[in-house]
């Protein structure tokens, strides 16, 4: 994580569909911030597919690779070419998903707030299988010790610099021995490191469980890619609405904040999407950078806007535009 300077350079990625929307959006928040942006525009996803016959230019990944951090809309049917890519060749090892219960939407419980952190480069997405027989296939699930450490140890630094109290480790243990054993070994070895920071370990699917029975009680949840992948769409369901989640995609020298949803053809180009998802990723950025203030603000703001509900869009139940509702979250900063 970076402290803050005097100007930092932003990679803009808009992309397909909503994504260009929600991101003009954005950055028109992001102007109203006392802080210096440089922003470099790149082409990504499907129009850029059809227009240079990549859906990923190189030139992209270059401008992404030289900023201090990249803010991506949404890729339409080429997001594995595009996201995926990224991801892995940015080496962006860990996938924060905050969730968190805000007023006025469709969230099951009242006061929600956790984070997964998702180990984003191995486990079973190193996708490597292969059939033996006739009937039958196999699929290896890789687990390091320097990928699970580090993104324990990222989990824990998380919680400190966030004021959390508490960082659950989930796993399957009990069956997956050797691989989610040492998962968990390492776990319990690193939070030695953090006596501040109270700690926990739950199965996998006891964890599922307590998300709808105690969702409460999470703060911050360290897991490896499937299980994080799985738990953080159970995240997303428990407050209502892909509208609102944002993401970040964290690596040693580069980074992405991106909403979890995609480039939405169904409501595309008619001023309708929720930008709030892309403005919470911004937020992580801000958090990134250092930016707390700025973050904090624009956190008060769309909190102020969500609680007032008078300029809301059609995903959650208004019939604002993006442009008035990022409006009104500018005029309460
Ligand atoms: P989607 O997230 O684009 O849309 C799912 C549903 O949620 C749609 O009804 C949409 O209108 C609604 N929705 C999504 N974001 C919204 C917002 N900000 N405000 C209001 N409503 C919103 O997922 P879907 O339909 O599965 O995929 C559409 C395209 O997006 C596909 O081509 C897919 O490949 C791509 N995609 C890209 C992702 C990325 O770039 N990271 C992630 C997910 C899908
Ligand atoms: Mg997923």
């Amino acid at each position: 994580m970076n402290t803050s300077k005097d100007s930092y350079e932003i990679a803009v990625i808009p992309g397909d569909g909503i994504g260009k929307e929600v991101m003009k959006a954005t950055i028109k928040v992001l102007d109203e911030l006392d802080i210096n942006f440089n922003y470099t525009y790149g082409d990504a996803g499907d129009e850029c597919l059809k227009n240079n016959g990549t859906a990923l230019p190189d030139e992209t990944l270059d401008i992404i690779r030289k900023s201090d951090a990249c803010l991506f809309g949404a890729a339409g049917e080429t997001a594995a070419d595009v996201i995926v890519k990224i991801r892995q060749e940015m080496k962006m090892f860990a996938n924060l998903r905050p969730v968190k219960t805000y007023p006025n939407t469709n969230s099951l419980f009242e006061n929600i707030d956790f984070i997964i952190v998702r180990e984003n480069t191995e486990g079973m997405y190193i996708a490597d299988e292969e059939s033996f027989t006739d009937d039958g296939a196999i699929a290896k699930r890789i687990i390091t010790k320097n990928a699970e450490k580090r993104i324990i140890d990222y989990a824990f630094k998380y919680a400190m610099q966030n004021n959390k109290s508490k960082v659950t480790a989930v796993h399957k243990a009990n069956v997956l021995k050797k691989t989610d054993g040492l998962f968990k070994e390492i776990f319990y070895d690193v939070a030695k490191d953090y006596p501040e920071i109270a700690t926990e370990d739950f199965y996998v699917d006891a964890t599922a469980m307590y998300l709808i029975t105690q969702p409460e009680s999470f703060e911050v949840i360290v897991t490896t890619n499937l299980f994080g992948d799985i738990l953080s769409d159970e995240g997303a369901g428990l407050v209502g609405g892909l509208g609102l989640i944002p993401s970040a995609n964290i690596g040693e020298d580069n980074a992405l904040f991106e909403p979890v949803h995609g480039s939405a053809p169904d409501i595309a180009g008619q001023n309708k999407a929720n930008p709030i998802a892309m403005i919470l990723s911004a937020v992580m950025m801000l958090r990134y950078l250092g930016e707390n203030n700025a973050a904090d603000k624009i956190d008060e703001s769309i909190l102020k806007v969500l609680t007032d509900a008078n300029a809301l869009t059609g995903d959650l139940g208004g019939s604002s535009t993006t442009t008035e509702l990022a409006n009104e979250i500018i005029k309460n900063l």
